[in-house]
């Protein structure tokens, strides 16, 4: 038995992140992923089989993986299968199901072989190829690991020769286990203005099933993120913990099984449900990634690992500048002009924000944008409100020395329109049935590649008005009711997954062009964040509810998954919390405002000019700095969370009261994390209320003492609110 665990290629920063090693003497495969500080092991049994047999911490010596083995007592030899067939000896749940071209619902698949590729320094791809012995059906697995970020995003292409189309039941993209005592599933519901509610729960035997079969807008309900923690509920900073998330912008679903033997299955892929999908012979099927981290010292360090991949390798550029902005739409509704537009562009230079973004009710003629009943669809200035049209708003605010940008829905249109008159076959309705609105729209058939062409051409037009135009609002309000599209006549099944492959093929063609224009992601609030879709966006609309108070628990939850820099946070009149408060809550992120400026008191004026000065100071922190939450507003009165500079020289610290009943406030100290211990750091209050005097006393402190004692940020009734920067003292 000969072990071959030599690294392929060295580097100065890393090993390779993947190994492949295996032992003939058996025909039994070891392959292994390693990044950073985790490990994931597959295994073939003696009849080619290939198995999930670790997803942990790495081993000080590879050597060990191949001593793992495989589970003994296990009817099938596949409760671990690395990605569960149909049909053949499976009991659990599957992860791919299959009807053949001469209409038999079997299924095997034996590993083949398997290929590793060094892409970077730090990603590394492998491909495992699986296929079935009795027909010409193929499926190849791919993990890409990125070592530094200890993430990996796994997904599956499957083919097939056989004598004519197939039908994919079920197409997952990851099929993984996880080894523990007990499991607790982390997962999210909610609805408008109600993001990311979370819920904890201990997994009991059977299966949890979180999905979504909304089409659009489909994380209304349910976003496809969850954690899953073993033997007991991770914390910040202890614990292991599993986060994942589904890179699909429409249906998914993912399947939590506790197998017979206590091990957690997680199946993740696009939603099968009313999707069997055709397939005909040598077209490559591709399931979208599932992206996982996977940490043994707690949540704070896997949501880490989720901000640094994001920022370095998903998100659009992530690791770059945003802009921040005035918004018109809680200023104005749609109630506005050239006049208006005119003065908030001049609000906007006066408040000191890069940008004025433009909302809804800006086109539409003969059926008017003046509310949410008519216009979608009919992307023309409304000639009323732009007499000039867009061109001279964004000249207005060139004059102004501001940037200027725009709101867009293009996936949707109201009956009361001039493209639903034209394109009725565009539209996705039943044909025999009545329709039925969400927020009085219906959404087009993006599957067809006309609706792509017209969706593409909305956005280019716009930059034909406004060459410099600076960034877009990409807005998509509606679910999909009566899923229907004309064009696929009596093959339906294939409708949802057409849907989102035609949206990234227009946000593929846009990006071609306009390779870095900002654009933020919204739908009616977060009803679409997720990592497909965050290719193509710099940021997303986290929710419509922006009271402050409301907005440090979904900001929080969101922080789980995704980093500071892609929340757009504005603020405006929700709540009930001083504005100071309003202001710090939305810096926690990229900071907006939608906010009628001229009503502002003079001392609220000058507060906002010097918040966004602040914030251009400490927005490098936030973007790019390592988040830690350091007391959370479910268990404590105060909430207190930190953004330290990947370099530890800055941090700041953000502390909101939660529990407004007499007397509340920080009565002990908060303990900093993630700083030099051997650092001393000048530790004070910023982003001051005009008047105000700062609430806690600046003081030279060890990087030691603040995390070992920590500092008391000093909130009560009075200073609901408390930023506090630490620089380093030098
Ligand atoms: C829903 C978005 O979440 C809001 O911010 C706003 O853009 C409206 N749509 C406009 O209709």
């Amino acid at each position: 038995m000969k072990l071959n665990n030599r690294p392929i290629v060295k580097t100065a920063f890393t090993v390779l992140a993947a190994y492949m090693y295996s032992t003939s003497a058996h025909a039994q495969h070891t392959i292994y992923l390693e990044t950073a500080q985790n490990a994931l092991v597959l295994q073939t049994d003696s009849a080619h089989h290939l198995n999930n047999v670790y997803l942990g911490r790495r081993l000080n010596s590879a050597a060990g993986y191949e001593q793992i083995g495989l589970q003994p007592g296990d009817y099938t030899g596949m409760y671990n299968s690395a990605y569960t067939p149909a049909g053949s000896r499976n009991l659990l749940e599957p992860a791919i199901a299959v009807t053949h071209a001469d209409g038999n619902n079997s299924l095997d698949l034996k590993y083949v072989n398997s290929d590793l590729k060094k892409l970077s320094d730090d990603i590394s791809l492998l491909e495992v190829h699986l296929k079935d012995p009795a027909y010409e059906f193929e499926v190849t697995l791919f993990y890409k690991s990125y070592y530094r970020e200890d993430v990996i995003e796994q997904w599956s292409q499957i083919v097939h020769h056989e004598k004519g189309q197939i039908i994919l039941q079920k197409y997952a993209s990851a099929n993984l286990s996880l080894k523990g005592n007990s499991y607790w599933l982390k997962h999210y519901h909610g609805d408008w203005a109600h993001e990311m509610q979370p819920q904890e729960t201990r997994l009991t035997a059977g299966i949890k099933t979180l999905d979504s079969k909304l089409g659009t807008r489909a994380n209304l309900f349910m976003p496809s993120v969850f954690m899953v923690s073993l033997d007991r509920p991770a914390t910040e900073d202890e614990g292991q913990v599993f986060c994942g998330a589904l890179e699909w912008s429409g249906n998914f679903r993912s399947d939590l099984e506790i197998d017979p033997q206590n091990n957690l299955r997680i199946i993740s892929g696009i939603n099968n449900y009313a999707s069997p999908y055709r397939l005909k012979p040598s077209e490559v099927f591709e399931t979208p990634a599932f992206v996982y981290t996977y940490s043994d010292h707690g949540i704070g360090a896997a949501s880490r690992n989720l901000h640094d991949w994001a920022r370095k390798h998903k998100l659009l550029d992530g690791q770059g500048s945003r802009l921040t902005l005035l918004n018109n739409w809680e200023s104005t509704y749609f109630d506005f002009n050239e006049e208006k537009l005119k003065a908030l562009l001049k609000d906007t230079k006066k408040l000191g924000v890069d940008m004025f973004l433009l909302d809804d009710g800006w086109f539409g003629n003969k059926f008017p944008r003046n509310d949410d009943h008519a216009g979608l669809g009919d992307w023309q200035e409304n000639r009323k409100k732009l007499p000039n049209g867009i061109a001279s708003i964004a000249k207005s605010a060139q004059t102004d020395g501001v940037k200027f940008g725009i709101w867009i829905e293009p996936e949707m249109v109201n009956p009361k329109s001039d493209l639903y008159a034209k394109h009725p076959d565009w539209v996705i309705k039943q044909p025999h049935r009545d329709e039925f609105y969400f927020r009085n729209q219906l959404v087009l058939d993006l599957g067809n590649p006309e609706v792509q062409d017209f969706v593409y051409q909305v956005v280019d037009s716009l930059f034909i008005k406004d060459p410099n135009l600076a960034y877009l609002k990409w807005d998509c309000n509606a679910v999909i009711y009566n899923a229907y599209a004309v064009r696929l006549k009596n093959n339906q099944s294939q409708f949802y997954i057409d849907y989102v492959r035609g949206l990234y093929k227009v946000l593929q063609r846009i990006r071609k062009k306009y390779p870095s224009v900002p654009m933020m992601l919204c739908s009616g609030g977060g009803g679409r964040v997720d990592y497909g879709a965050l290719q193509y966006f710099t940021e997303y609309w986290p929710s419509d509810n922006t009271d402050p108070l409301e907005r440090i628990f979904i900001q929080w939850e969101y922080s789980f998954f995704y980093p500071a820099i892609a929340s757009a946070n504005h603020v405006t009149d929700w709540g009930k919390q001083p504005f100071k408060f309003r202001v710090d809550v939305a810096m926690m992120g990229k900071l907006g405002f939608d906010i009628v400026i001229n009503k502002l008191g003079d001392q609220d004026m000058k507060f906002c000019q010097s918040a966004v000065q602040t914030y251009n100071q400490i927005k490098q922190v936030i973007w790019q700095g390592d988040q830690y939450r350091l007391a959370s507003p479910y268990d404590n009165n105060v909430a207190s969370i930190a953004y330290v500079s990947p370099d530890k020289t800055r941090a700041i610290m953000f502390n909101y009261l939660i529990n407004y009943r007499y007397d509340e406030g920080s009565k002990r100290p908060v303990k900093l994390k993630g700083l030099d211990g051997s650092k001393s750091y000048l530790v004070k209050e910023i982003n001051l209320y005009p008047g105000a005097s700062p609430s806690y006393m600046q003081g030279i402190y060890a990087g030691d003492f603040l995390m070992k004692i920590g500092i008391n940020p000093q909130v009560d009734n009075n200073h609901s609110s408390v930023i506090i920067e630490l620089d380093e003292a030098r």
